[in-house]
This record gives structure tokens, C-alpha cells and sequence, in this order.
């Protein structure tokens, strides 16, 4: 029988928890210190010989600390075992799959080569912004899908008339899903972002959700720019409730807080990031995807 060792790292400890427990593996956790100057002290005692070993660690911010963190506890990791999967439920770095403006790196490139170099041989992730990204690590992966997960909470709300919106085109597919699954229909507004200033406007000019309530769907709130921009729009077209579901609720800053003032009802995010609208688990999902 195979057998798995759960390593949690400092981001995503109580996800490994719950999934060390669906698996019946060993959980092993990490101690980690900061010094004065900012450098990480990191500390893994009595990992088992031989076993599959699963690292658990998202990388949101502090995005490069986390990000070494997995690094150093897969470097530890590989003396016990040759098999090292890496579960990243939150990937960072991953809308940064492709040169937009002359001289950008392709950060996601870099970090595949970091990857495999410290011995990753497979990566399992929640809802990856690109599947892009996903190609340019050039390591064997799996991106599942927290959107099954997501309708189910909101099949157990009371809802006026609801429409699933899209705030963008590259989330029309996902929006669908979401839609096809909660058994209701979906529309996508169209967003410009300047590159050079991240300003978000929303060129749709009108739409036609009067009196309905609506759920967003989108793969992650960074700024909240994108939902808030959309909202504002939204409510001037005459809906009802605005909610919004995500994978990734990095909610940066005073981003939770501006989104209600926009009149956001509520938001429901999974505890790839853990926040307080981590309310959807997603440890069942990558358990299954691990067996
Ligand atoms: C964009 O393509 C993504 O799907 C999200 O809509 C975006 O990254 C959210 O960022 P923010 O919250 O800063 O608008």
C-alpha cells in the first residue's frame, strides 16, 4: 500500500492538516523563524523514510518568502524521499506567463527551473490563473477545479432570479461552468486593464439584470479592482444583491473592506489562502486528485 507523508508548511498548515487526514498519512509540520534582517529559519523534525511525500504550501504573499519556504522544505524533504509532490493550492506568479511589455521576465519560467531543481517531480494546484503558467514550470502537473466546490455553497442560498457575471472574457469559461452547474444562466461584461497603471474600467455599456441577483465568478481577488469596478456597474444597471465566488480571496490590503463599501452582499473564497471568506474546503478535492 502506499504510503503519504503530509508536509505543512507556515501558509497552508491547516489545509495539510485536512488533508493528511482524508489520506490517513503521517502529518509532519515545519517550524520556521524570522531574524532581525528578515531571513527565514526553517525546521522539519522526524519526516519518515521512503513514503510519497506531499508538501503543502501556497504561495500568496508574502509571496518570495513563501515561495523559498517551499523551496527549503522540498530541499529537506528530498533526503527522505525521491517522490516529492508539491501542492500548491494558491500558485503565485502565474499571471506572469508571457512578455505583455518589452523586458518583462517571464517570472513562472524562473520559478519551474527553481522547481525542479530542488526536486519537485509533480505539482498539484487549485485553479491556476493560466494554464500557460502552467506549461512554462515544464514539470508533470495537475490544476483542478474548486468550481463544483463553490456551487454547492451557493445551492443552499436563497437566491432572486440569479445570474452568474463574469467580470472579464478570460473568466467566460470558468463563469460558465459555475453557471451549467448551479443550473442557471451567465453573461460576461468586458473589462480593459492598462497595463502600464493596473486601471480597470468596464466597457460594457449596459446589461440587463434588473431586480436579479448576481454572483461574480472569478479565479482570484488581488486589489479587488476587477470585482469592485464590475459591482459599481452592476448596481447601476438595477440588480438586487451582488455575491461574489473565488478560488483565491488574496484580498490585498484594505481590498475586503472597499468591496463591501461597493456593495458586495457577501464573499465566498476557498481556504487556499486562508482569509475570512475561506468558506468553501478544498482538502477533499486534492485528495481525491492525490489518489
Ligand atoms: C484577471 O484576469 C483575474 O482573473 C482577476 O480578475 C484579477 O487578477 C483580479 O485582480 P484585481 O482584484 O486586482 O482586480
Amino acid at each position: 500500500m502506499v504510503k503519504f507523508t503530509v508536509i505543512g508548511g507556515d501558509s497552508s498548515a491547516d489545509l495539510a492538516k485536512r488533508i493528511a487526514r482524508r489520506l490517513k498519512a503521517v502529518y509532519v509540520k515545519t517550524e520556521s523563524r524570522v531574524f532581525p534582517d528578515g531571513e527565514s529559519k526553517i525546521i522539519i523534525k522526524k519526516i519518515p523514510k521512503n513514503n510519497i511525500i506531499l508538501v503543502v504550501q501556497s504561495t500568496y504573499p508574502p509571496v518570495d518568502t513563501n515561495l523559498l519556504h517551499l523551496l527549503s522544505i522540498v530541499s529537506k524533504a528530498r533526503n527522505y524521499s525521491s517522490k516529492i509532490y508539491a501542492i500548491i493550492p494558491y500558485m503565485g506568479y502565474a499571471r506572469q506567463d508571457r512578455e505583455f511589455l518589452e523586458g518583462e521576465v517571464i517570472s513562472v519560467s524562473v520559478i519551474g527551473k527553481l522547481f525542479r531543481s530542488v526536486g519537485i517531480k509533480k505539482i498539484i494546484t487549485v485553479d491556476i490563473h493560466s494554464k500557460i503558467a502552467l506549461r512554462k514550470l515544464n514539470i508533470p502537473s495537475e490544476n483542478i477545479t474548486a468550481v463544483a466546490e463553490l456551487v454547492k455553497y451557493f445551492k443552499k442560498k436563497k437566491l432572486k432570479d440569479p445570474l452568474i457575471v463574469s467580470p472579464d472574457l478570460g473568466g467566460k469559461q470558468r463563469a460558465n461552468q459555475f453557471a451549467s452547474l448551479m443550473g442557471i444562466e451567465s453573461i460576461t461584461l468586458k473589462k480593459h486593464r492598462d497595463r502600464k497603471t493596473g486601471r480597470i474600467n468596464i466597457l460594457t455599456s449596459k446589461v440587463d439584470v434588473n431586480n436579479r441577483d448576481l454572483i461574480l465568478v472569478d479565479d482570484m481577488i488581488s486589489t479587488g479592482s476587477s470585482i469592485i469596478k464590475s459591482t459599481q456597474f452592476l448596481k447601476k444597471q438595477k440588480c438586487k444583491r451582488v455575491f461574489v465566488a473565488c478560488t483565491h480571496a488574496l484580498l490585498v490590503n484594505d481590498a475586503e473592506c472597499r468591496i463591501k463599501k461597493a456593495g458586495v452582499t457577501e464573499i465566498v473564497s476557498t481556504n487556499t489562502i486562508p482569509r475570512n471568506t475561506s468558506k468553501v474546503d478544498v482538502a477533499k478535492i486534492i485528495a481525491d486528485a492525490v489518489l
